[in-house]
């Protein structure tokens, strides 16, 4: 298997006032291409700090951050850009759609930031892929118009459109209730199967149990061994 991330004594800490926050203390993790990880651990555990450094949405204030063997804290703004757009695809628990768009619409959005794809494509491949979460009678409709479930699954076809090789799912199905949440679950691990990586926050042990690899983060620390 390929290496995907490695991280080495990662640290964020966060500037309170006059003192400071160490929030994750000396993470080290490797992550294999393909692999679904799942990520538990208390509220407050720094959870969502992680994903937004994995995800590149945040910079770690120490130690080392490698994507696909490149070192992250070496790449300008821009590159990083470049590659969230291109490489991550982001879930998250409150789905995080734009309210007076269609689902159609919220999945061409991300095209847009992506020149590699022409505009003549936008329609047909948002519409493929809303038919592939299971919502291709639902295109038109506004996010007020869907369910819970059904929203997620439109956050799913926008997170998938510049085809990523990873996804990142913060608690997606938080805000489901269990039998939508367990349809999202397996959409994303069928996702996994198919060659994405696929690492997933979450509060719930059943959840995390269908993932190939769990880590408990307890205060900003991984617990457990099989790192
Ligand atoms: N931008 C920030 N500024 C200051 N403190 C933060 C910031 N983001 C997170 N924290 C703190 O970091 C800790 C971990 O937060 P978070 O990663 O959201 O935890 P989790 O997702 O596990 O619930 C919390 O104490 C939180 O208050
Ligand atoms: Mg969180």
């Amino acid at each position: 298997m390929t290496e995907l991330i490695r991280l080495e004594k990662l640290q964020r800490t966060f500037a309170q006032g006059e003192t400071e926050l160490p929030v994750l203390k000396d993470l080290s993790l490797t992550i294999q291409d393909g692999e679904s990880l799942a990520i538990v651990g208390p509220s407050g555990s720094g959870k969502s700090t992680l994903l937004s450094i994995l995800g590149l949405l945040d910079d770690a204030t120490g130690g080392h951050y490698w994507l696909r063997g490149e070192d992250v804290n070496q790449l300008t703004r821009q590159q990083k850009s470049f590659v969230r757009n291109r490489h991550l695809g982001w879930i998250f628990q409150n789905f995080n759609l734009i309210g007076d768009m269609t689902a159609l619409e919220n999945v061409v959005l991300p095209m847009r930031y992506n020149s590699d794809i022409p505009s003549s494509d936008y329609q047909s491949r948002a519409e493929a892929l809303l038919q592939r979460v299971g919502l291709g009678h639902k295109l038109n409709a506004l996010p007020s118009e869907l369910s819970g479930g059904q929203q997620q699954r439109v956050a799913i076809a926008r997170a998938l459109v510049n085809k990523p090789s990873l996804l990142l799912a913060d608690e997606p199905t938080g805000n489901l209730d269990s039998g939508s949440g367990q349809s999202i679950v397996d959409l994303l691990l069928e996702l996994s199967t198919e060659g994405a990586t696929v690492i997933l926050v979450t509060h719930n042990p059943d959840v995390a149990q269908q993932c190939q690899r769990t880590i408990h983060l307890v205060d900003g620390v991984i617990t457990n061994a099989s790192q």
